[in-house]
């Protein structure tokens, strides 16, 4: 049975071109959906791994011609309503719609504005940036934890249009205590490395900077036990998040490379989700409240000694 099926990426940053890359290198047909300012057509997404730099052959649009029956979304969270409304009309009734980001609050949105959609969330660990435009260097080797997020987002009606990835993927029953680990895994990181302009990896250099982590995930471990997702210790998610960190030691975070460009930064949907959540809660949350005040204000930590 042929399974290839044409996937549209939405997103051309890091994680779109390295999916988008690997879904055609797989022998899907694949469609990037690029933002009106970038010129569409024929192209080619290079990826760099190490010495070896790969090109694959991907088609690039503004507005899909064709009905969407596969949708990876790999937008920044705070912009994922605002983009799959703009190819909503497109999508077919069964179509699958694969979240493949940091942060949270934008699946539940989404399920909210769309009901009957068939959503799916996605997390990597992989460590990825851009290069150039359409060149990603794939510096960390992670894991995409996949799973349904609304209850007719099935293994059966996704899986098989994955077959054949070079990227490792794993099905997940229950997505939320992932989603949440990854949260706050992004909550101890990348917050941190933009405003201290560092690599991954030089977090766990010095000692006050892994204090920090340490306290931006004791906060999100209260916010997550009050909220009953999951039992866990803020000592177990700073664990996850230095095991991150060695493993994409030279990897720039998301939120460095926007902030370094001036971008807006998906800190909303990371710091400030658990800053929002605790105030819903009762529950203190001072050091992701920093965090999200520092990159909203673009005022840098000055540089510690350990
Ligand atoms: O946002 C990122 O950059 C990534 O999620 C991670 C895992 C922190 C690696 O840089």
């Amino acid at each position: 049975m042929d399974k290839r099926v044409h996937w549209h990426v939405l997103g051309a940053g890091a994680m779109g071109c390295l999916w988008a890359a690997d879904l055609a290198r797989a022998g899907h047909e694949v469609t990037l959906l690029l933002k009106p300012d970038h010129p569409a057509g024929t192209g080619s997404v290079m990826v760099e791994d190490g010495q070896s730099v790969q090109s694959s052959i991907i088609r690039t649009a503004h507005t899909s011609t064709q009905p969407i029956q596969h949708l990876l979304v790999c937008t920044k969270a705070t912009d994922t309503v605002t983009a799959v409304t703009m190819h909503h009309a497109s999508l077919t009734e069964d179509a699958c719609v694969v979240l493949l980001q940091n942060g949270m609050g934008q699946h539940q949105q989404l399920a909210e504005r769309f009901p009957g959609i068939r959503l799916y969330a996605a997390l990597s660990t992989d460590g990825a940036w851009l290069k150039a435009p359409f060149h990603v260097v794939h510096a960390g080797h992670g894991l995409t934890r996949i799973g349904g997020y609304t209850r007719n987002a099935t293994a059966i009606a996704l899986l098989p249009a994955l077959h054949a990835l070079v990227l490792p993927i794993e099905w997940t029953d229950d997505i939320m205590p992932a989603l949440w680990l990854k949260l706050a895994i992004n909550c101890a990181i990348n917050g941190l490395t933009a405003l201290h302009d560092c690599l991954n990896g030089e977090l766990l250099d010095d000692g006050p900077r892994q204090r920090t982590m340490q306290q931006l995930c004791e906060e999100v471990a209260a916010v997550m036990q009050a909220t009953g997702i999951a039992v866990t210790t803020g000592d177990h998610l700073y664990q996850a998040a230095v095991e991150t960190a060695q493993k994409t030691a030279e990897n720039r975070s998301s939120t460095l490379q926007d902030f370094r460009a001036g971008r807006a930064t998906e800190i909303p949907a990371l710091n400030g989700y658990i800053v929002s959540a605790g105030e819903r809660l009762g529950i203190a949350t001072p050091a992701n409240r920093d965090i999200v005040d520092r990159i909203m204000q673009r005022r840098p930590l000055p540089p510690s000694t350990a």
